[in-house]
């Protein structure tokens, strides 16, 4: 049996970013390189935790409310998801609203595979076009739904990762690649009180713990570093300035590492900053919406106002002069 060690070079995106946010006076990871096989299993167990609410609240919002998302953008579009990862929540959503197709998105090949797997088994007369891209880049859709109506599926607040000006550039590359008057159904986290949020991305398990850890040990592998674990402890504040939840590794002792060669030294109490969760209210959803090109028409949100399932409409582009 062939065992082929994948080890990032110097140059690949991983160890760019490692090296170069290492190097940042506020030492920063960016949040995608959480999902190695072993962080996406970890993020799986952290939707389940119980004080972990987004996932089973989102869900539950649109278990109720599909019927009404439907009679908002009419039965027999293409549903086009953005980031869908193993897909394994869109199938009662693409029942709810007679998707006549859909275009699972996503970045890894893998759950694209898994996606159309699971589809063919659970929807059969459902045709798949599965689009291996990276969503964040403007993106041709393939020509076998070109002539169909679309509604954009961009759940599990997903945008939460990105500050306001890169969300509004996001959500303006949804809207050209769907084009004018398409719908998009966005799942977006509320703000709410500091201590639920808090211990949401710190649940009495320690998984969301063991997911931001788990960046360490994904570094050591890929990147030929030697960082000890045990050096750093999950620290996971809410801003309340910036309405959004921070997750640092924070070093509890001196310590120094090597990275691809490259040495470093923390103090304690420094951090690693490695991901941003946003909160928005329903006003500030709207705004964003607004500065993105699309007009608010609709929300829903659980009966304790924790997470909000937004229906917004791409305007049409305005003629200047
Ligand atoms: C996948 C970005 C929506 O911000 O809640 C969960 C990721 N990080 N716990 C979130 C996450 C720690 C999650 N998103």
């Amino acid at each position: 049996m062939l065992h082929l060690a994948v080890r990032a070079e110097p140059g690949s995106d991983f160890a760019d970013a490692v090296l170069a946010g290492l190097a940042a006076p506020q030492k920063v990871v960016p949040a995608r390189f959480f999902y190695d096989m072993a962080g996406s299993e970890l993020f799986e167990a952290i939707t389940r935790q119980p004080e972990y609410y987004p996932t089973r609240t989102e869900i539950g919002i649109l278990a109720c409310h599909a019927p009404d998302i439907a009679a908002a953008v009419g039965p027999g579009r293409a549903v086009v998801e953005f980031g869908s990862g193993s897909s394994l929540k869109t199938p009662p959503f693409l029942k709810a609203v007679a998707a006549s197709a859909y275009v699972p998105i996503d970045i890894s090949a893998e759950f694209l595979d898994m996606a159309a797997r699971d589809l063919a088994a659970k929807l059969p007369d459902l045709p798949v076009f599965p689009l291996a891209a990276d969503f964040t880049r403007p993106m041709a859709l393939p020509a076998g739904i070109a002539a169909r109506l679309k509604l954009g599926f961009f759940p599990g607040s997903t945008l939460g990762n990105m500050g306001p000006a890169a969300a509004v550039d996001l959500l303006r590359t949804f809207g050209d690649t769907l084009g004018d008057g398409e719908p998009l159904v966005i799942g977006l986290d509320l703000r709410k009180d500091a201590a639920t949020l808090e211990a949401a991305y710190d649940d009495a398990a320690g998984v969301t713990a063991a997911f931001n850890l788990n960046l360490l040990e994904r570094i050591n592998r890929d990147l030929d570093a030697t960082i000890d674990p045990t050096a750093f402890a999950h620290h996971a504040p809410f801003n309340a300035d910036l309405g959004r939840i921070e997750m640092h590794l924070r070093a509890v002792r001196d310590t120094t590492f090597t990275v691809l060669g490259h040495r470093f030294v923390m103090a304690t109490g420094e951090t690693i900053h490695t991901e941003n969760s946003y909160k928005w209210t329903l006003v500030e959803a709207r705004l964003l919406a607004r500065a993105a090109g699309w007009t608010p028409v609709a929300v829903w949100t659980d009966p304790a106002e924790m997470f909000a399932v937004h229906l917004w409409r791409r305007e049409a582009a305005r003629l200047e002069p």
